[in-house]
């Protein structure tokens, strides 16, 4: 599977749902994730998020995400569409520790 990982927090540009074949993305306040077991590994999605933060499993750490797309993946609703990313995007791109500061 593929994931999103932390740099989307509060980046959330959703260009990665107009891409992905299956619509496995799911959204959240501040970030979209991945639904581990829907998602076939195309890895289309991957190039097309400026924020650069989709990553396969296969890269090393990413337990964690894994588990935190499957845990969001089943409570938020599925994203077919991508809306307006905030309007601060840009400016939260590499800004660390949101996890922390959005999931806490
Ligand atoms: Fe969708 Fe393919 Fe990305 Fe998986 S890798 S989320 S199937 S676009
Ligand atoms: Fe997030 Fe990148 Fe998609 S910022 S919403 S993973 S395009």
């Amino acid at each position: 599977t593929y994931v999103v990982t932390e740099n989307c927090i509060a980046c959330k540009y959703m260009d990665c749902v107009e891409v992905c074949p299956v619509d496995c993305f799911y959204e959240g306040e501040n970030t979209l994730v991945i639904h581990p077991d829907e998602c076939i590994d195309c890895g289309v999605c991957e190039p097309e998020c400026p924020a650069d933060a989709i990553r396969p499993d296969t890269d090393p750490d990413m337990e964690k995400w894994v588990e935190f797309n499957r845990k969001y993946s089943e409570m938020w609703p599925v994203i077919i569409e991508a809306g307006a990313p905030p309007a601060n995007a840009a400016e939260m791109d590499g800004v660390p520790n949101k996890l922390q500061t959005h999931f806490s």
